[in-house]
């Protein structure tokens, strides 16, 4: 029996070494004790054999493993130690082990680390600072409640996005404070330490408020993606009554003005729109995908192009239109002289939804709730960019567009107007569509159709 007391519960570096040694040492994950420093009892150090130090470089590890290992070690079950030593001890004999995602183990630390993914977004997305007054300065305090051991990881983020402000964050667990120089941490706080009051970042109620759209108000909808844990925190909650009752009142121009109020900030509201997106729960499909893949590009930009859903490589990847049916995409846009760093590319659902057969994932065809439940993003994208033409690449993203079901045969090839008040867009085929027809020459065919349809949604952006 071995016990492994690691300093924090957050502890990577340290769980790292200890493993290290132990695998080197081909000691059984079932031989290992794994505890905390504060929880560490001597109820197994009795009778322990030591610890192996350290064999920096007895063992490679893919990268893939590092990255979950740094997420997972992170959640806040008691067994992720264990489940990760076992996993690194099997990849010894199973190199591509974490290929395999039908693999129970693997499947299950997948899981932490995509829990943990989203409670680091949450963080980013819900936290809200308020104003306490420090001798002659202003210091900014937010109170947060992670589920996991997020808070130090973290912390970069936070330290750059508020560089020049003096903030602490409070946490049961932890505290971190930044004085503009450099960060310290503390011990955990009680909520009551935190000021009470009005939140005090502007650009969210003016972002919150650019992003409000009347029409579609369903109080409990937006409850349900801030989850009510964060929404008694935020200061857009305060705005929704006024922007209820102005409701009637307001017509697009509200957009336009509180865009204006963001001043150029489209890039800042995107952000947080993407922060906020990457903890969406509106439908089930985020449950078995890795993560949400958001759109990509500049905010500026006058063509966006919307796909379906991402495929098997984007989910793992993070990133729209990075597979097979991407690099028809990309040579479709090279040869119809768009240059795709400067298009938004976005899909009209988040989330990869496939059925798993044995260990492939096999995409599958969203349906109409899923892609109503994901019109609530790409209708946030669009208000935000506004571009000039929006191209549907295929059946799925058209009629998250229109609201309906569109034929594409018969709508592509001309301008069309979409039922948001009239901008824009071009409907045509989906570039996988290119990859499944079997007839080469068919294939080349409509592979042309297709470069022409971009050409032509691209000279009505110029
Ligand atoms: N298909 C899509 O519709 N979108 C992607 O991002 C990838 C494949």
């Amino acid at each position: 029996m071995r016990v492994v007391t690691l300093p924090a519960p957050d502890d990577f570096d340290a769980w790292r070494d200890a493993a290290r040694g132990l695998v080197a040492d081909d000691v059984p994950a079932e031989d290992v004790v794994w505890q905390v420093g504060a929880e560490s009892t001597d109820l197994f150090a009795a009778t322990a054999d030591p610890v192996p130090a350290p064999a920096p470089g007895a063992m490679s590890v893919p990268r893939a493993f590092l990255d979950l290992a740094r997420n997972a070690i992170l959640h806040s079950d008691p067994e992720r130690f264990a489940l990760l030593y076992a996993l690194l001890a099997r990849l010894r004999s199973q190199p591509k082990l974490l290929e395999d995602r039908a693999d129970p183990l693997v499947r299950r630390l997948d899981g932490l680390a995509k829990n943990v993914r989203r409670d680091i977004h949450k963080m980013r997305a819900f936290l809200r600072f308020r104003e306490m007054p420090e001798d002659d300065a202003t210091r900014y305090v937010a109170w947060f409640e992670p589920d996991h051991h997020i808070v130090r990881a973290n912390a970069a983020f936070f330290v750059n996005r508020f560089a020049s402000m003096s903030w602490s964050i409070l946490t049961p667990e932890v505290s971190l404070h930044w004085d503009g120089a450099a960060l310290s941490e503390g011990p955990g706080a009680a909520k009551a330490d935190a000021p009470d009051g009005d939140p005090v970042e502007e650009v969210w109620k003016t972002y919150y408020a650019s992003i409000f759209n009347p029409a579609r108000v369903k109080v409990g909808a937006m409850l349900k993606e801030m989850p009510r844990k964060y929404w008694k925190n935020m200061p857009e909650t305060a705005l929704v009554p006024g922007l209820l009752a102005a409701a009637q009142a307001r017509e697009s121009g509200m957009i336009e003005k509180a865009r204006g109020a963001i001043g150029g900030n489209a890039q800042i509201a995107w952000e947080a729109l993407r922060e906020e997106a990457m903890g969406c729960t509106r439908c089930h499909l985020h449950r078995h995908a890795t993560q949400t893949v958001f759109g990509e590009g500049p905010v500026t930009a006058s063509l966006m192009f919307v796909g379906e859903q991402p495929g098997d490589q984007e989910d793992l990847a993070g990133h729209p239109f990075v597979g097979p049916a991407g690099q028809v995409f990309d040579r479709a846009l090279a040869q119809a002289g768009i240059d795709r760093a400067d298009a938004y590319v976005t899909n009209a659902v988040k989330h990869f939804k496939f059925e798993q057969r044995a260990k492939r994932r096999i995409h599958a065809k969203p349906d109409a709730g899923e892609i109503e439940a994901c019109r609530w993003w790409i209708e946030q994208e669009r208000m935000l960019l506004r571009p000039r033409v929006t191209v549907a690449l295929g059946a799925t993203a058209a009629r998250s567009l229109f609201g309906k079901v569109m034929t594409i045969s018969r709508e592509r090839g001309r301008a069309l107007r979409l039922p948001d008040g009239g901008s824009e867009a071009w409907i045509t085929v989906h570039p996988s569509y290119l990859l499944r027809l079997p007839d080469k020459a068919q294939a080349e065919e409509e592979f042309e159709r297709f470069v022409e349809d971009l050409r032509l949604a691209n000279a009505a952006a110029a």
